[in-house]
């Protein structure tokens, strides 16, 4: 754990206050009072920094480094380069982002520089360094911030300038090797667009080429790949003076940059959490989507993460935007510390005056200081967490189920065209998670390049892309004990969206052959039976033929397909894989998963059945310590039957035989 205690804090932006001191020493007072213990400092601070070429302007930064200092309260440093000064960009323009169309943006926002402009590195280089001199060493610096929010929250977040397409075709050159292995990988004959000289190959464009999927997924990789390069440039850069550990913050399923591969990169992963609380009065979707979220940053590392941003009350830039209710502000903070997280950092200390943020939620509002319900429950949770702390420390969550996410499947999977072009990964993983949620039954979230060793269940819905040796892995992972779920259109394309042929790669591990995929309108329904009770069949519906040896536990109902297998179980070696051939609901999943985990003697931590709204999740220590989360996000009290003895960790009550959770309430229990 970075400094000994969860971290409680957030984005400080001083800079936009530097001509109003009483508000600078009011903010150091204000921390105090509502338990901050660490801020990050910097992140959009590079004209304040650099107000001209060459000309840094660092004593503001370490006057302020300093009385914070004082004041016990953690730094985190950022590098600036989430937003461009204006000098920069009128000097060099290069460093602006070229849009797909071949448009360079203008000057303006943010996360829009070129990570591939040799200025820009240059110029991120010398300001970082100078940054690493001055402030490396300081005590209560603690973690570099590099950038901010990698690749910007854009459709389409990377650069196409002439320099990125340069670098692109090196990048190919150096994978294929020769134009004959990429045309034969892109299946390139396909329309006649056989290259015959690399300089033929461009990024993908709407005027231009957006049908060849596998060079859009090369370009994808390509995009992960450079932005890695300008992470390990700025990472080169705070390391001149300085070996605290990096980081940089991830997004919610940020489909720009695949994290599996930047991981390696950082030394502490850390993300911004800004779930829709209160879009409906069913809070379960948002909690399940937060949750997989924070397995995510989680699984990366298989380490405790960092919550490097959430807002203490509403953001600003959703067509509406609820403050958070009495209660979820603590709720939402301790679940991320419940699935990993060593920290509660905000966005943001102080609501600037002007621009566009001035009306996203912080800790400090425009009025009454500390006098405000959201100040309140700010300092509310500080306490908590400062209390939490040591029996956190050194503890992190190790499930025994798991799911595949993988972002190059994503990419390939919603690319292709065909079976229907509405098909949304997220939605799905989403949906198969929640049946997990529910049970209260921690998942990771693996990439197709992680070890399955150590799991009992794992699930791969929507596998459409297997990796090269991917179907190895399983094989083994099956073979050795393990239950293997899978899906309808899972193991199509290799690594270069190439379909295989002849069989399924796993078919000998599943039992079964793919024919074909059914993607029909609503007008022609059909169903299946699974235990007791018959489940549509939703919008996609694969006609498989099981092997002999392969348990058929459902079949569709209905229609010329009647009588073909749904959901399969094949034995193989010690293990068993299944295969759901229809698109299910979640009443199914729900019931599927209930009975899998069931039979791999996998329990929730609390060994029973929760009410709906209700989850788990527990934290473990190498020593054997156990903390276990139960949340409540439902708006109403609940009681939790079936639980046996607890001791809560927090206070000197005991719970013996039933918990009762008030409306959006947390408890931190052991053994
Ligand atoms: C992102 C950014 C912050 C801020 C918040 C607002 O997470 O990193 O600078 O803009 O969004 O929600
Ligand atoms: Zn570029």
């Amino acid at each position: 754990m970075l400094g000994g205690q969860i971290l409680h804090g957030g984005d400080y932006n001083p800079d936009q206050w530097l001509d109003c001191p009483e508000v600078l020493e009011e903010d150091v007072r204000l921390m105090k009072e509502a338990n901050v213990n660490c801020v990050s400092l910097g992140i959009f601070a590079w004209a304040a920094l650099e107000p001209e070429e060459g000309r840094y302007e660092f004593d503001w930064l370490e006057k302020i480094i300093d009385r914070l200092g004082e004041e016990g309260i953690q730094v985190v440093l950022a590098t600036p380069s989430g937003a461009m000064p204006h000098w920069l960009t009128q000097k060099y323009p290069e460093t602006m982002q070229v849009q797909a169309d071949g448009k360079r943006n203008l000057p303006g926002k943010r996360h829009n520089f070129c990570y591939t402009s040799p200025v820009m590195r240059e110029k991120i280089y010398q300001i970082d360094s100078a940054l690493s001199e001055r402030f490396g060493r300081k005590e209560n610096v603690i973690l570099w911030h590099l950038s901010n929010e990698l690749g910007g929250n854009f459709a389409d977040s990377s650069c196409h300038c002439e320099l990125c397409q340069e670098a692109f075709r090196n990048w190919l050159k150096e994978k294929y090797g020769t134009l004959d292995n990429l045309n034969r990988a892109y299946w390139s004959t396909f329309w006649s667009h056989t290259y015959t000289d690399w300089s033929q190959l461009h990024s993908p464009a709407p005027h231009g080429e957006t049908t060849m999927t596998a060079l859009t997924l090369d370009w994808k990789r390509f995009v992960t790949y450079q932005m890695s390069d300008f992470v390990r440039t700025e990472t080169a850069a705070v390391r001149t003076h300085s070996d605290l550990p990096v980081t940089t913050n991830f997004m919610y399923f940020f489909k720009g940059l695949d994290y599996g591969k930047m991981r390696d990169d950082l030394d502490i992963i850390s993300w911004d959490n800004y779930p829709f609380w209160h879009k409906t009065k069913d809070e379960v979707p948002v909690a399940v989507r937060a949750a997989a979220n924070h397995n995510i940053m989680r699984s990366l590392k298989k380490q405790p993460f960092l919550l490097m941003e959430s807002t203490p009350s509403a953001v600003s830039w959703r067509e509406f935007n609820p403050i958070k209710r009495p209660g979820m502000h603590m709720l939402s903070s301790m679940q991320a510390i419940a699935h990993g997280s060593d920290s509660v950092q905000y966005f943001q200390w102080r609501k600037g005056r002007g621009a566009y943020e001035k009306f996203h939620g912080a800790v400090v509002d425009h009025k009454n200081g500390s006098n405000t319900r959201t100040f309140r429950q700010v300092t509310e949770l500080g306490e908590r967490l400062r209390n939490i702390s040591g029996l956190v420390d050194g503890t992190v969550n190790r499930p025994k189920a798991a799911m595949i996410f993988d972002w190059e499947n994503w990419w390939a999977l919603e690319d292709a065209s065909g079976p229907r072009l509405d098909i949304s990964y997220i939605d799905c993983i989403l949906d198969h998670y929640q049946a997990f949620w529910e049970a209260g039954i921690d998942t990771d979230f693996l990439n197709m390049d992680d070890s399955l060793e150590g799991y009992a269940v794992v699930a791969a819905p929507l596998n459409y892309m297997y990796k090269p040796g991917y179907a190895e892995k399983v094989r083994r992972f099956v073979e050795g004990g393990g239950i293997y779920v899978t899906t309808y259109f899972s193991g199509i394309v290799d690594d270069t969206d190439l379909c295989f042929t002849g069989h399924h790669p796993l078919a000998d591990v599943l039992g079964l052959e793919q024919e074909e995929i059914d993607a029909p309108s609503g007008d022609f329904p059909n169903a299946f039976r699974y235990g007791e009770k018959e489940y549509p069949a939703g919008s996609l519906r694969e006609l498989i033929h099981a092997s002999e040896e392969t348990k058929v536990h459902s079949v569709y109902e209905e229609d010329y397909v009647k009588g073909e297998p749904v959901v399969t179980e094949h034995r193989y070696g010690k293990g068993a894989a299944w295969y759901i051939a229809a698109e299910p609901d979640m009443e199914f999943l729900r019931s599927f998963y209930g009975d899998r985990l069931k039979e791999a003697g996998v329990q929730n931590a609390l060994g029973t059945d929760l009410p709906y709204g209700v989850t788990v999740a527990e934290r473990m220590g190498s020593d054997g310590r156990s903390l276990v989360f139960v949340m409540n996000f439902r708006n109403e009290a609940v009681t939790v039957r079936g639980t046996g003895k607890w001791a809560d960790a927090e206070s000197e009550k005991t719970y013996d035989g039933s918990l009762m959770l008030g409306a959006f309430e947390c408890l931190v229990l052991r053994k």
